[in-house]
Order: C-alpha cells, then sequence, then structure tokens
C-alpha cells in the first residue's frame, strides 16, 4: 500500500495542504505528516492546524527562524533523517517556500518520488527567494500538479514531459470553499474588530516590500490617505519588525482609519476577506483567494507568478509606489463598471476539487509503477525533437497511440503554446514531439 510523506512549513503551505490531508484520512492512505517549524508562533502555526482539523504533524523538525542557507541546511539534514526511517514512496511538497526546497532537494537525491503541488509558477525575478525555491523544487519533482493551463505550458518550456503534468486547479479553492462556510456559521471577526462601513483587508510580508524602508514608506503612507474606509492589516511577524524597526508601526497604529491586528486564524481572515472591499496584498495565496470570492485585489508588487488572475481581470499590479497605488484605487473605487468588472472575473484556479484531482493522479501513477525513480534504460540514446503540423483528425491520446515512441509535447494554435491535453484535436495545428531514440 502507498505511503506518503508531506512537508510542511509555513502558514500558506498548511492550508493549502489541508484539502490533500484530508483526502489522504478520508481514504485511509498510510501518511506522514512533516512539520519543518519555519513558521511557529501560534497564530501563524497551530491555530492552522485547530482551523482546519489538521492532524498533530508526526515530526516537527523546529528549525525556527535563521538565515536562508541555515534554515534550508537544517531542514535538509532532518528531513533526510525522516525520509531514510520512514521510506515513503513519495513525498509531497507545496509552493515556493524554503520547505518546498529543502524537501524536494532531498528526496530526490535519496531517488524517492517528488510531488509538487502548486507546481509551474513562474515571476521569472530569481530576487524573490520563491522563485529560487520553486524552480529548483521543479527540477527535483516526479509529479507536478499545476493550477492552470498557464503554469502547465510554463513547465513545458522548461521541457517537462505533459504526462508528468496534471492540471488540477488550487487546493486553496478546496480549502476557501469550505472554510467559508464554516466560517459564516462559527466566526465573530466583524464584531469583535468593531468593524462598520466598507473595509480594505490589507496583507504584506514580501521582503522586497517589507525589508526596504523607502517601499514600505511608499505603502504606509498610501495606506494613511485610505480614509474612505477602513484598512484592516492583520501583521505578519516579519513586517511587525521591520515596521517597528524603520519607525512606521506608530504611525499606523494612531492612524484612524487603519486596525491593525495580529496574524488572524483561517476562518476569521476568510470570512474577514468576503466582506472586503478590496484586497491590498502582496502574499501570493491571497491574489488567488481574492478572485476565489470575487473581491477586487491590489498587488503590491512588480510582477507576479499568477498572472491569470490579472489576464481574468480581478487583480491589478500596483507596486509599492504611493502614487500609483492612490491612482488605482481611486481608480476602481469611483468606476462602478471597472469595479464590477473585477469583481465578477472568472476564478481561473478551478472548482474545489483540487485535491481530489491530485489523489487521483497520484494513485493512478503509484499503481502504474511511476515512483520508482531508475536511470534511463537505453543510455545510447537521445532524444529528438521535431515540429510537424498534423492534418487528420487525431487526438493527441490516439497520435500517441499510432506512433508509441512519440510524446506531443506542446501544441501550437493561435500564435499560443497549447498544453497538449488527451482529447485535443491536433487537426491542421502544428505540433512539438519528441521521438525517443
Ligand atoms: C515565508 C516564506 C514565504 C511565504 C511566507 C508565508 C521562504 C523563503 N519564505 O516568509 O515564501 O510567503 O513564509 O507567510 O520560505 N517570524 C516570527 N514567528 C513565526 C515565523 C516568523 O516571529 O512564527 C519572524 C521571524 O523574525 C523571522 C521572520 O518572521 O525572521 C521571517 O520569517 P521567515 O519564515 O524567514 O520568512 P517569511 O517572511 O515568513
Ligand atoms: N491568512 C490568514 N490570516 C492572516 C493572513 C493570511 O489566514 O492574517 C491566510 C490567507 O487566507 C492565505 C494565506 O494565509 O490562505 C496566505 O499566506 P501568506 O500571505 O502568509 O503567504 P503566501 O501565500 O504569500 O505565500
Amino acid at each position: 500500500m502507498i505511503k506518503i510523506a508531506t512537508v510542511i512549513g509555513t502558514r500558506p503551505e498548511i492550508i493549502k495542504m489541508a484539502p490533500i490531508l484530508d483526502q489522504l484520512e478520508k481514504k485511509g492512505i498510510n501518511n506522514i505528516l512533516i512539520h519543518t517549524g519555519q513558521h511557529y508562533d501560534h497564530e501563524m502555526s497551530q491555530q492552522f492546524f485547530l482551523d482546519l482539523e489538521i492532524k498533530k504533524p508526526d515530526y516537527n523538525i523546529g528549525v525556527g527562524s535563521n538565515s536562508h542557507g541555515k534554515q534550508t541546511a537544517d531542514m535538509i539534514k532532518s528531513i533526510e533523517e525522516v525520509l531514510i526511517a520512514e521510506k515513503p514512496d513519495l513525498i509531497m511538497v507545496q509552493g515556493d517556500t524554503n520547505a518546498v526546497l529543502a524537501g524536494a532537494l532531498t528526496a530526490s537525491k535519496l531517488h524517492m518520488a517528488v510531488g509538487h503541488v502548486e507546481a509551474g509558477l513562474r515571476s521569472y525575478d530569481k530576487t524573490m527567494p520563491e522563485e529560487i525555491n520553486r524552480q529548483i523544487a521543479d527540477i527535483c519533482s516526479t509529479m507536478f500538479f499545476v493550477p492552470t493551463e498557464e503554469s502547465a505550458v510554463n513547465l513545458l518550456i522548461e521541457n517537462i514531459n505533459p504526462h508528468e503534468i496534471f492540471i488540477t486547479g488550487n487546493t486553496v479553492v478546496d480549502a476557501c470553499i469550505r472554510h467559508l462556510k464554516i466560517a459564516e456559521r462559527e466566526s465573530n471577526i466583524l464584531t469583535e474588530l468593531k468593524v462598520t462601513g466598507d473595509i480594505v483587508t490589507l496583507t504584506m510580508h514580501r521582503a522586497e516590500n517589507v525589508d526596504n524602508p523607502e517601499r514600505l514608506r511608499n505603502i504606509v503612507e498610501a495606506l494613511l490617505e485610505l480614509d474612505d474606509l477602513t484598512v484592516i492589516f492583520p501583521v505578519h511577524p516579519r513586517t511587525l519588525k521591520t515596521l517597528k524597526k524603520f519607525g512606521f508601526y506608530n504611525k499606523l497604529e494612531s492612524a484612524p482609519n487603519i486596525k491593525l491586528t495580529k496574524p488572524i486564524g483561517y476562518l476569521d481572515f476568510i470570512l474577514l476577506l468576503s466582506k472586503s472591499k478590496f484586497v491590498m496584498t502582496d502574499s501570493g495565496g491571497l491574489q488567488e483567494e481574492a478572485i476565489t470570492l470575487n473581491v477586487p485585489c491590489m498587488t503590491l508588487r512588480y510582477n507576479t507568478e499568477r498572472p491569470e488572475t490579472v489576464t481574468a481581470g480581478g487583480n491589478i499590479l500596483v507596486g509599492a509606489e504611493k502614487e500609483k497605488i492612490l491612482d488605482v484605487y481611486k481608480q476602481i473605487s469611483g468606476d462602478p463598471r471597472l469595479y464590477k468588472k473585477m469583481k465578477n472575473a472568472k476564478n481561473p484556479y478551478g472548482d474545489g476539487k483540487s485535491s481530489e484531482n491530485i489523489l487521483k493522479a497520484v494513485l493512478t501513477a503509484y499503481n502504474a509503477g511511476k515512483f520508482d525513480i531508475n536511470a534511463p534504460e537505453e543510455m545510447e540514446g537521445h532524444v529528438v525533437r521535431e515540429l510537424l503540423t498534423i492534418n487528420e483528425d487525431v487526438t493527441v491520446s490516439k497520435y500517441e497511440q499510432m506512433n508509441p515512441a512519440y510524446t506531443v509535447n506542446m501544441v501550437f494554435q493561435d500564435n499560443e503554446i497549447k498544453f497538449p491535453h488527451p482529447d485535443l484535436n491536433l487537426k491542421n495545428k502544428m505540433i512539438m514531439f519528441q521521438i525517443q531514440d
């Protein structure tokens, strides 16, 4: 019977892995949960185990806060010990934190299969630690669970075999849908915060914003001018440190339009979000949740690895300059048509069945023996890639059945690269295919 090890370390991983852990428990699958302990405050970790009803971790490595090198090295050392002792068939990691880097790298060096949940996201900004983590995790992975076709195409361009890519949606939608219903019954957050009138929920913690005094000053000054609504700002511990260090905390605390709080538990947070007129954030997860809950989002960044939210029309990148933030805010709030368009943007992240889709793919791959990591059989063989226009009425899977040595890597249609879905008809389309000599 399959044995799965799941690695988590920070708040978003706990939230986004929760639906998968729930599926594993429901299906009675042998699984061990490894918490690296990167997030350790009650309100950054334990609270989410309670809110999302997750079992206690089987291992807590307790790495705590440190430099990236030291923190990642400590994780690698301890994860390796656990994996050698537990011998799981598959290690699942989620997202782009240091836990993902450590989990995926360690497992792949032990020749163990890795399933990367939320694979294929790219900002192409190598100053972000997350971009390095997600790219390395993808190099080490065996199964790629991507939220959208766009992220699948990113992987195709990096020469990942389409048969290893599964477009599953994002598990954040599963978590969001399930817990909003519970939150609507149980959460009193709006009364507790004594909120009246319109609110904007704000979060930020991205190193490039909050560790940079100039950017942080710009954002703070913009917030102080948003005086026609209440800004609810649950402050991430990293941000708390630098707001105090750079002398901005007191200004925010004494502003009548701003309510600072500790980080908020998931049920309360998701309710707060659903009742917000806007979201302002540099968080990855919030960009996804905002479009899931029909809340227009202003992202305090210059790039995003979630471009689908922008092309769908629900998210605008405003960067970290005071004037730009205020201009876009005025534009959206002063234009009911634009506001409505943003609110009604179509959620690109699926229908809340992502964790089910992931588990189905995992079990199918396991039963087909895909988790045995071996050297290629034909060491002298090399891969040939060619382009071809297909004239027949034939689907991708039919084409591959007819040509067993071929894999359809990409399909070109309307000047775009398309993922080769098995049932995609190839008539009059150009393909790039690969032949194993
Ligand atoms: C980490 C992830 C980031 C993710 C974020 C989610 C990496 C490289 N970064 O960033 O991708 O978006 O989590 O929130 O993995 N601290 C506490 N208590 C805690 C945790 C942290 O006080 O429970 C403070 C410490 O001072 C620490 C700082 O916050 O130095 C930053 O924490 P760290 O885990 O290094 O990075 P995050 O900014 O949380
Ligand atoms: N979140 C929360 N309480 C808060 C702030 C965020 O529950 O006070 C949740 C939010 O709903 C989302 C996740 O935390 O699911 C996002 O985590 P974070 O912004 O820390 O990380 P990122 O997604 O940027 O990696």
